[in-house]
């Protein structure tokens, strides 16, 4: 990939002078959904697929950007008089809000850029390729211009800027497990404090599918926003009987004595999914370390039952893709991933049964849904990188 990229370079932007090439992943959540902003605990990990990004330093001010994934809109250019979000600017909001945040946070980007990305993550996949933007093109500013930040920061850059500049109001799970990624672990990250422990992700005999609804996603970030708010309230109505950070502080036994707070039944639910779903995450993960990969499946399983009739976030297509792998022998477990409304599921599946979940699983999905449904079989990478 670093040849086809830097070949791409020098085609774009006339040579290839100078340059670096760096690469971010993408990531997978395994469970711990709608969690990070409740201050509760997630359990994501990167993948060995991401952007691949090829930047150089330019000696006037201006920015020029190219996508590999758009390559119909050509170079698009900007300044570094110009770090404001529009329409009309189009994907490069995204590096564009990272090199905002790096200002806001005391680290002023001092020359424009030449920035050429190539991502491999599928397109509004839900596997985070707009926060592996914000890592790789992170990772760019540290290593040109020396900024004096970690991994954890470019997250915190990264998740910034998407709150600010692109108007998302995410949790922190997402740009963590792509800056903190550790090949063949997860993080099992406590959004309350960050603090993190990676877990071995050896399951011997079985791999992590990944299987995209390619459900185009139109209302996901308002819904998105609107789940947010809902738990505010509800946490906000808990506070007046109990002294609570957050709905991550609760276990499953307080949840139910206090829950009478909350005034209206929608809102209950949930934050009883953010509830139940932090301590299973934390059971789920124990299992895990325990070797009991079933109890684990059988936990994510259970977190899709409560996405689903709870929190309300799947939808026929996940459901349907969800649904059909549990019918399939040798799947361990199998749950929508990531916000919701479409993107992927993620399946633990043994390694022989694989080419028929993937058969199964495709033809039933399109027989129901009428389009079909991609199928990648994962492997768990490192954070970013220069190559
Ligand atoms: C999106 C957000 C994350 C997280 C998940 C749901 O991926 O970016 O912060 O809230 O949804 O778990």
């Amino acid at each position: 990939m670093k040849d086809i990229v830097l070949k791409k370079f020098e085609e774009v932007f006339g040579d290839a002078e100078g340059v670096k090439v760096f690469f971010a992943p993408g990531r997978v959540n395994l469970i711990g959904e709608h969690t990070d902003y409740n201050g509760g605990h997630v359990f994501p990990c990167a993948l060995t697929i991401g952007t691949y990004g090829v930047a150089r330093v330019r000696e006037d001010r201006k920015l020029r950007f190219f996508s590999m994934n758009f390559e119909r809109l050509g170079i698009i250019e900007s300044s570094l008089e110009e770090l404001k979000p529009s329409k009309e600017a189009g994907w490069t909001n995204y590096p564009k809000g990272v090199m905002w945040a790096f200002g806001e946070k005391g680290y002023q980007v001092p020359a424009g850029m030449d920035i050429l990305l190539n991502g491999n993550i599928p397109n509004g996949s839900g596997l985070s390729s707009s926060a592996s933007v914000e890592v790789v093109v992170g990772a760019m500013l540290r290593e040109f211009f020396g900024f004096q930040v970690g991994n954890q920061d470019l997250a915190l850059i990264g998740q910034f800027a998407e709150n600010n500049f692109n108007g998302v109001n995410c949790g922190i799970m997402d740009q963590f497990a792509i800056a903190m990624g550790k090949k063949d672990h997860a993080i099992f990250l406590d959004t309350a404090d960050l603090s993190y422990t990676y877990a071995p992700v050896k399951m011997a005999g079985a791999k992590i599918v990944i299987a995209c609804s390619n459900k185009k996603r139109g209302l996901g970030d308002s819904k998105y926003n609107e789940r947010r708010s809902e738990c505010e309230t509800a946490l906000a109505e808990l506070q007046k009987v109990v002294e609570i950070g957050g709905l991550g502080d609760l276990s499953e036994e307080q949840f139910e004595e206090y829950k009478s707070a909350i005034k209206d039944p929608v809102r209950i639910r949930r934050a009883k999914h953010a509830v139940y779903e932090n301590q299973r995450t934390i059971k789920a993960v124990e299992a895990l370390k325990a070797n009991d990969i079933a109890q684990f499946g059988q936990m994510m399983n259970a977190s899709h039952v409560s996405l689903r009739d709870d929190y309300e976030v799947t939808g026929i297509e996940l459901d349907t893709l969800v649904e059909e792998a549990w019918k399939v022998e040798g799947v361990i477990g199998s749950r929508m991933t990531g916000a919701g409304f479409g993107g992927c599921t993620v399946s633990i599946v043994e390694d022989g049964a694989i080419d028929a979940f993937i058969k199964q699983v495709g033809e039933a999905y399109r027989a129901k849904i009428g389009y079909a449904a991609d199928f990648y079989v994962v492997e768990i990478g490192d954070g970013p990188c220069i190559l």
